[in-house]
């Protein structure tokens, strides 16, 4: 298989990452940070560009003839406080950038699968409250393009916490309060298991401890 994993320089995506590479997939890496972890071949790429994901997803076309499995994993923290400073910058990686994936890929690949890992915050909200807005919107544009495009199988991954840098500056007061964190490693067998879905439009969870569950409500 032919994969692309946006913000496969680290954390999840690094994990995920190295999950395909281990199973013998071809791994397009498109990341903004070249001296991260990389896979087979690594596409210099700002996910909050449309042009971007269109290079990187002609990037896996030209070098291996076609895409088979699209994982939009890019993402990042907002600010913690309820203010319009801040909202842009969250709603441009988090959503614009699996919007413009998702455009980019939906004429590319037939027959594939498409993962975007979303959030927990997706489904229950969360102080971070323009990061919850977004990952809130990755899950309906995950349902609404499921509806609107039979064949185009695409489904939402939404982690609880997970041990990765983008959670270090608060990493121990969650451990003091008791919580459990997810290793990367965890996530990505859980993204192979939703990529593996034949089904489109459902909505799976991850934690610490537990393997990938249908989020409630999810058909
Ligand atoms: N860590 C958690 O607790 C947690 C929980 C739920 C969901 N998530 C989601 O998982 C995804 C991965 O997060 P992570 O914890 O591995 O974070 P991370 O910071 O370890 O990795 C994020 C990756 O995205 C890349 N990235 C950031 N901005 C980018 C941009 N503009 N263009 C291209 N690449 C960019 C970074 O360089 C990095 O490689 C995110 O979508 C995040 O919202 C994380």
């Amino acid at each position: 298989m032919i994969a692309l994993v946006t913000g496969g320089a680290h954390g999840i995506g690094a994990a995920i990452v190295q999950r395909l590479i281990a199973r013998g997939d071809e791994v397009v890496v498109a990341d903004v940070d070249p001296d991260g972890e990389r896979g087979s071949h690594f596409v210099l790429t700002d996910v909050r560009s449309f042009e971007a994901n269109e290079n990187a997803v002609a990037t896996a076309v030209d070098r291996f003839g076609g895409l088979d499995l699209a994982v939009f994993n890019a993402g990042a923290a907002g600010p913690r406080a309820f203010s319009v400073s801040g909202y842009r910058d969250t709603m441009r990686v988090n959503l614009d950038a699996t919007v413009y994936g998702v455009a980019a890929c939906a004429d590319v690949i037939s027959g594939g699968s498409v993962l975007v890992v979303a959030s927990i915050a997706g489904l229950t909200g969360s102080p971070d409250v323009y990061y919850a807005t977004a990952k809130h919107a990755q899950i309906g544009l995950v349902r609404s393009v499921a509806q609107t495009r039979p064949g185009f199988r695409i489904n939402a991954l939404c982690p609880g916490l997970v041990d990765t840098r983008a959670v270090a500056a608060y990493r121990s007061e969650l451990v003091a309060a008791g919580l459990a964190l997810a290793s990367p490693d965890e996530v990505a067998v859980a993204a192979e298991t939703v990529l593996g879905d034949q089904r489109t439009g459902r909505v799976w969870t991850v934690e610490a401890g537990r393997p990938a569950a249908l989020a409630q409500g999810s058909p």
